[in-house]
């Protein structure tokens, strides 16, 4: 039994991940390593969020798994199927968006998505027509069906792509950044769109999300990675739990004091992290019962407090902790693809990308 994570894969289930991802290493030629050793896997039904700062790999683990792209080593497997030896068995279950849209902007909507069907071997009669009308109508795309995909706003053409990898009712569906450029409304639609033919057609989605306040509703359970390499994996609640409870956010009226006033709080057992700024970031397990014990705490130290917030940890919270909150824009670069596990010093950074 592999086990990735702490889970193993078939705990609590016999089936076969629809998604399994063991070392995954990719080393671009020129020597940067977008993905390092990584592991996961996703169960079947799953809607699983593949969360990461820019350049951290997620991309490059969605092409993998979609064979579009070579690993380096390790591991992918899609419905027990391996990307490399098995591409045409994986090709045949899965639904991709990639981060750029794939439809033809010399063809309308309808068009763009019939010819999806006859690429997936779908006979031209009614059947597939029927299939072709149902995809617009879900993803509201009827009124515009007839209009040239060139045409229509870049909202419009995510959804038409969204249907295209849909279409033909895929068991496994990749999606790369989905929303991105999707107005608000349009993002709630699709996401409920997402757990609606998860739900009803029993497909497992991957997706890769920048807005975290979705993949937190949408997800079951998110992986979230940083420069190549699995930093935490867990079901949206307990990865919040885990950062804790809550946050204060406390606006000093002296900035210079944000770091005695992290001091005093560091070792509180109630407080789980201090980010020693002004204004003040503390975690703590229990925001109600915190608010008190923090002001008098400050009062006694004379530490002027000018305001006090309190939230519930999000998962941008999540997020931040185990990413940073620094650009990231450097990728990892080795010299050679044989030194990448050697020592430390056979890794080096290389500047902007
Ligand atoms: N074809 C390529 N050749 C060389 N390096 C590449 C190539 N594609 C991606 N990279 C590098 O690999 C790293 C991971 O890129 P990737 O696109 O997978 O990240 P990402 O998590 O999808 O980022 P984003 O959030 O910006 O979409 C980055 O450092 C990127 O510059
Ligand atoms: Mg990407």
């Amino acid at each position: 039994m592999v086990k990735v994570n702490s889970i193993s894969v078939g705990e609590g289930s016999s089936a076969t991940p629809a998604i399994e991802v063991e070392d995954l290493t990719k080393v671009y030629p020129g020597g940067t390593v977008a993905l390092e050793k990584l592991s996961f896997i996703v169960r079947p039904g799953e809607i699983f969020g593949l969360l990461g700062p820019n350049g951290a790999g997620k991309s490059t683990a969605v092409r993998i798994l979609v064979t579009l792209l070579r690993k380096t080593s390790g591991r992918a497997a899609v419905n027990g199927f391996d990307t490399e030896t098995q591409p045409d068995k994986v090709r045949e279950l899965i639904g991709y968006a990639g981060q750029a849209t794939g439809v033809d902007d010399d063809l309308t909507g309808h068009e763009n998505l019939f010819l999806q069907g006859f690429l997936h071997g779908f006979s031209p009669g009614k059947k597939s027509l029927k299939r072709v009308d149902e995809m617009l109508e879900l993803f509201s795309l009827t009124d515009v069906q007839h209009q040239r995909a060139g045409r229509l706003s870049g909202g419009l053409r995510r959804r038409l792509d969204l249907a295209q990898a849909l279409l033909h009712k895929p068991s496994v569906l990749f999606l790369d950044e989905p929303t991105t450029g999707v107005d608000p409304q349009s993002r709630n639609a699709l996401w409920g769109q997402l757990r609606k033919i998860s739900r009803e057609e029993g497909t497992t989605v991957l997706l890769t999300t920048q807005y975290l306040e979705e993949a937190d509703r949408v997800c079951d359970r998110v992986a979230i990675i940083d420069r190549g390499r699995l930093v935490k994996l867990g079901t949206p609640g307990a990865l919040k739990e885990e950062v804790g409870e809550g946050r204060l956010i406390l606006t000093l009226a002296d900035d210079t004091l944000a770091v005695r006033a992290a001091e005093l709080l560091a070792n509180n057992p109630e407080v789980t992290r201090v980010q020693a700024a002004n204004p003040l970031q503390v975690y703590v397990r229990d925001v109600n019962a915190s608010v008190i014990p923090v002001i008098d705490a400050f009062k006694v130290a004379n530490i002027q407090i000018i305001s006090v917030e309190q939230t519930k940890a999000t998962l941008d919270d999540v997020f931040l902790r185990y990413t940073g909150d620094r650009p990231h824009s450097e990728p990892i670069v080795v010299g050679a693809v044989s030194s990448i596990f050697g020592t430390a010093h056979g890794r080096k950074r290389r500047g902007g990308s």
